[in-house]
């Protein structure tokens, strides 16, 4: 009889846990007797609400994914049989401009992609919990790491140290941040159950522990109460970055989970062990080759299951492929800041090669990372069916008709900036006095006599592309491939120097165009060589050249869409704006790549929005169109090329990839 009520027993219970429905969602499974404490790494494993709990997470940026898609991903997510998802919070477009902020809410050129609140309710309504890493600096491939380029704009301040002027500075912006955050923890009802403290920041190799302490009490005194952690490469750098003992300890890595996670266990015996990045793919620079840097499914999976084998809670970064829209790329640099001639600026794409990829398509690492996710976590929960983004579509090639010469457009601009001396994009008074960001700056000189074979030379560092105009015509030679960039007009070239004539010319007009391709984001960021635009001398035949007039191009978004002066083209080989208009007949719903195979260096811009970056040198030879940023009815691309432009706009079904050497 017993065993006979046995066999019914086990079978239900059997049914049980393999129907969906009968499952506990993963809110309710943590939290069906009220909330009473949130996450504690008091034992040596993770308890939430006086549950164990293996965190399963992964790397989502809403910044960098249009706003339309960040459900789809969520849900993707979690029926993945992640419970948890991490995001970084960039500071510099949350205020763009000292004192100016935008959560959603702000009118900056980003305004869509920054409602960060409504992004960590979604996740919580998709059942997924959070771990926030505000920073303030981020790293992650990301312009200046995540830092406002303003900051380089206040005399003294030094980014990253317990300086109280940074400090300050950080603290006002963590009490606009925090008071939205706050609210949003676990234990208030929210979905944060743990924030991160700096990133990586071992890694400077210049170390102030005072400036971890002020930030963990900034975090505190803003109504921050969940557990705080710091991350690091803790096989590189140790412990070096962390506060050991008052911060949890947390390992980024791509291998050898082994040695990192007994690292881990070694300096914190009674912890729980997390993995906070473990890197599903990589990232591409420019000029690098996009098939060395993928990671294999079979790397990725091994390494994975090390990680949750043994045992230890997990992050996976990125697990949302995304895009660096616009001017957001961050750089490497190979000569760790000394100068500019080591830069290294990452693609628009931020693939990753992960198990989303940047459209929305999941991999062989979605569904590798699943069965084994299925697999290590004891607990059971309810997982959603996944939701396959719609294929994307290309459409018809567009003849280009409509130009406006940059000569032009420097001509018309209505308040050029005095100065006698070359100043830097960040000291520019405009902005509120938050100088220029990102985009270009024009430093041009008139009325200018030169001699037959006139020499024009930049001493120094061009930060970090230069394009010479003399009256409207450029000098420089049309870029091709990888090796011209030891050449003139681009950043490894010391002290460059070009013929600006070879017969006398009376009255002429000088432009130099600099084009800023990314300010660092790793290591030690050496603020003083992070500048754009000129910072040094600019002389012709040995003489310095003074009282220049400025002009801040920035493409923002007003500015973009009201462009006049669009005319037949006159001139394919000179720097220019091109125009094509087209028609999407519907509310447009599948993605799309704009093919730039054809194009030289610059960037493209969509219904004003600057999309992101064109460079014939490659890996990336297309840009990825989300269908968000596409509308019923007119839509108009204007694409900014220094050098040659082709005759038709080329769209792709897919990211297509290249170099040139
Ligand atoms: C962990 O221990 C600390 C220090 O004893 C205590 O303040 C904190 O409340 C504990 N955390 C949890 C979630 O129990
Ligand atoms: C958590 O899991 C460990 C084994 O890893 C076990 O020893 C402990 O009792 C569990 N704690 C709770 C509260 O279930
Ligand atoms: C200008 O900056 C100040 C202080 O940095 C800030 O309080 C103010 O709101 C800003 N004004 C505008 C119009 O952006
Ligand atoms: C934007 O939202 C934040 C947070 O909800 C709020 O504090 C701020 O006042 C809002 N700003 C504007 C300009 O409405
Ligand atoms: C670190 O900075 C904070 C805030 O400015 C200050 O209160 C503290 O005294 C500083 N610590 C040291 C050791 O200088
Ligand atoms: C890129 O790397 C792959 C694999 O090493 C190699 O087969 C291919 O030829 C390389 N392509 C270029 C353009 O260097
Ligand atoms: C810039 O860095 C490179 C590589 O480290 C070095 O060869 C060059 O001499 C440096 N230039 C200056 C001006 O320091
Ligand atoms: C992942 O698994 C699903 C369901 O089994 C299958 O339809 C899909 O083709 C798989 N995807 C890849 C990239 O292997
Ligand atoms: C560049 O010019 C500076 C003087 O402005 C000089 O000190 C330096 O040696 C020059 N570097 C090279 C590589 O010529
Ligand atoms: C000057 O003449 C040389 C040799 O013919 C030519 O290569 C160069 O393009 C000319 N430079 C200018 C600015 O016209
Ligand atoms: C010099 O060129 C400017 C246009 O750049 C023109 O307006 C001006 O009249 C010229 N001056 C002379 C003396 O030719
Ligand atoms: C521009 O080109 C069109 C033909 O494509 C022509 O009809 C028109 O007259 C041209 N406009 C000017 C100002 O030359």
């Amino acid at each position: 009889m017993a065993h006979w009520l046995l066999i019914i027993f086990l079978a239900l219970f059997h049914h049980q846990a393999h129907s969906q429905e009968e499952l506990p969602t993963n809110y309710e499974y943590y939290t069906n007797n009220g909330i009473v404490s949130g996450l504690s790494a008091n034992q040596s494993d993770f308890l939430l609400n006086g549950k164990n709990i293996t965190i399963l997470s992964g790397a989502f940026h809403y910044f960098r994914v249009h706003p339309n898609y960040w459900r789809d991903r969520l849900r993707n997510m979690r029926a993945a049989g992640l419970n948890t998802i991490e995001t970084y919070v960039p500071w510099n477009l949350h205020e763009p401009y000292s004192g100016v902020y935008d959560f959603g809410n702000g009118s900056s050129d980003f305004e869509e992609f920054l409602d960060v609140e409504k992004f960590i309710k979604l996740a919580q309504e998709e059942d997924l919990f959070v771990l926030l890493r505000p920073g303030p600096y981020i790293c992650s491939e990301w312009e200046f790491g995540g830092l406002p380029a303003w900051l380089l704009g206040i005399p003294d301040i030094k980014l990253r140290t317990n300086d109280s002027i940074y400090l300050s500075y950080v603290s006002r912006y963590f009490e606009k941040l925090f008071k939205i955050i706050a609210p949003l923890q676990f234990p208030n009802g929210g979905p944060i159950i743990a924030l991160q403290v700096e990133n990586e920041y071992g890694n400077t190799w210049n170390i102030d522990a005072d400036y971890l302490k002020s930030l963990a009490k900034i975090y505190r005194d803003n109504g921050i109460t969940e557990l705080l952690y710091t991350s690091d490469p803790v096989l590189g750098v140790g412990v070096q970055g962390a506060l050991l003992g008052e911060l949890l300890v947390t390992a980024n890595f791509n291998s050898n989970a082994k040695g990192n996670l007994d690292y881990l266990k070694s300096v914190q015996p009674d912890k729980p062990i997390m993995t906070m990045e473990y890197w599903s793919g990589w990232f591409d620079h420019y000029t690098e080759n996009h098939t060395n840097n993928l990671v294999p499914l079979s790397r990725y999976r091994t390494v994975l299951e090390d990680i949750l084998s043994y045992p230890s809670s997990v992050n996976i970064y990125m697990f949302v492929g995304s895009t660096n829209w616009g001017f957001t790329n961050g750089a490497g640099d190979a000569t760790y800041g000394l100068n500019n001639s080591g830069l290294q600026p990452t693609i628009t794409s931020y693939d990753y090669d992960g198990p989303i990829t940047e459209q929305g398509q999941l991999t062989s690492k979605f569904n590798a990372t699943a069965e084994l996710l299925l697999k290590y976590n004891p607990v059971k929960t309810q997982l959603p069916e996944p939701v396959p983004a719609l294929d994307p579509i290309k459409y018809n090639s567009i003849e280009i008709k409509e130009q406006i010469l940059l000569s032009e457009l420097i001509d018309e601009y209505p308040s050029k900036i005095q100065s006698s001396n070359i100043i830097p994009m960040e000291k520019l008074p405009i902005n509120n006095n938050s100088g220029q960001t990102f985009g270009y700056i024009v430093y041009r000189k008139s009325q200018l006599d030169l001699n037959a074979g006139a020499v024009l030379k930049i001493t120094g560092y061009v930060r970090d592309h230069v394009l010479v105009l003399l009256n409207g015509k450029l000098l420089n030679p049309i870029l091709q491939g990888i090796s011209d960039l030891d050449g003139f007009g681009f950043w490894r070239l010391e002290n460059s120097t070009i013929i600006l004539t070879n017969e006398t010319v009376k009255n002429a007009t000088l432009d130099l165009v600099v084009e800023n391709n990314a300010r660092n984001n790793f290591g030690n960021l050496d603020q003083f060589q992070q500048y754009k635009g000129l910072i040094d001398n600019v002389l012709i035949d040995e003489t310095i050249l003074t009282d220049w007039e400025l002009v801040p191009l920035e493409f923002r978004r007003s500015w973009n869409q009201q462009l006049k002066g669009w005319h037949n083209i006159t001139n394919r080989n000179v720097p220019s704006l091109y125009r094509v208009t087209f028609n999407v007949s519907s509310v447009p719903v599948r993605d799309t790549f704009v093919n730039v195979q054809f194009w030289t260096k610059g960037i493209l811009i969509i219904n004003g929005f600057v999309l992101g970056r064109i460079f014939v040198v490659g890996p990336q030879q297309s840009l990825y169109l989300p269908a968000g940023l596409l509308q019923e009815g007119q839509n108009e691309i204007i694409v900014f090329e220094h050098f040659s432009a082709p005759t038709h706009l080329e769209f792709s079904e897919e990211m297509i990839y290249g170099l040139h050497y």
